[in-house]
């Protein structure tokens, strides 16, 4: 009797919808259909990420914004702004920059006054179930240097314990590649109080300064992280307390 081959089991996450031997355009049309988690009821579309294939520098914010989600493209907005200032100024190369999120919808509740859309934070369930569209952006673009941009993108690549407070600015030793930086989200900058703006700019650019140099320094043949190219690492990124093996259920495809 030959066996049949039992369909994956679906995990309710993004996972359930990544193309078998994925490249970076397969996966951004197929993150266009994803219903890994309800957030596709309230975003207009997904916000994949943008950049080129060979980026040295993937930078990963929360999610899409208002404007984002409108124009369907990552930091388009007035955090994009800032951050292309802050690219500038670190000497990176918009061009070795990949852009994207750690969840690919915007999640939103309309404001009670005016016609605002408000943003609201997404919670741990979604952003796990919008994990393995990351996962796979890093794996396929190996880049030099990954910046998570506030905690949300922090925790979810370096672990819910990780503190961007206590260690923003400097590589975190990781197994997603060479160097991972962590610093606040531009967003975080742009709504400082007029007396703290100038210093939360200043640091903000300072961080990416760091990540700057660090690419200066290690300039040269790309340094691949196998474990990251095999995904062995990725159990321990969704949930880096490790309590339950759900995680690794559900990152892979
Ligand atoms: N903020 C983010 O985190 N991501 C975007 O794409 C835009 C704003
Ligand atoms: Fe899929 Fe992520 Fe959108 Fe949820 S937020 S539907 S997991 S792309």
């Amino acid at each position: 009797m030959t066996k049949q081959k039992r369909p994956a089991k679906a995990t309710g996450t993004a996972a359930d919808f990544i193309p078998a031997r994925p490249t970076l355009a397969k996966l951004r049309a197929a993150s266009k259909g994803c219903r890994g988690c309800d957030l596709f009821k309230v975003g207009t579309q997904t916000v994949f990420g943008e950049g080129p294939s060979t980026a040295q520098v993937m930078i990963v914010g929360e999610q899409p914004g208002d404007m984002e989600d409108r124009a369907g493209k990552p930091f388009v907005g007035p955090s994009g702004k800032l951050l292309d200032r802050a690219f500038d100024g670190a000497g990176i190369s918009r061009d070795d920059v990949y852009v994207t999120n750690a969840v690919k919808h915007f999640k939103w509740a309309k404001d009670a006054r005016t016609t605002r859309r408000i943003h609201k934070t997404p919670s741990a369930g979604e952003i796990r179930a919008c994990l393995p569209w990351l996962q796979h952006e890093i794996a396929l673009i190996q880049p030099r240097v990954i910046v998570c941009l506030g905690a949300i993108a922090a925790k979810a690549l370096l672990g819910r314990t990780f503190s961007v407070t206590k260690r923003r600015g400097m590589p975190v030793d990781s197994d997603l590649a060479p160097a991972v930086f962590a610093t606040v989200h531009p967003s975080a900058v742009l709504r400082a109080p007029s007396d703290q703006r100038g210093r939360a700019e200043a640091m903000f650019m300072a961080d990416m300064r760091a990540v700057g140099r660090f690419l200066d320094k290690s300039s040269g043949p790309r340094r691949t992280t196998p474990r990251a190219r095999k995904f062995s690492a990725w159990s321990t990124i969704a949930r880096p307390s490790a309590t339950s093996s759900e995680s690794t259920r559900s990152s892979r495809e």
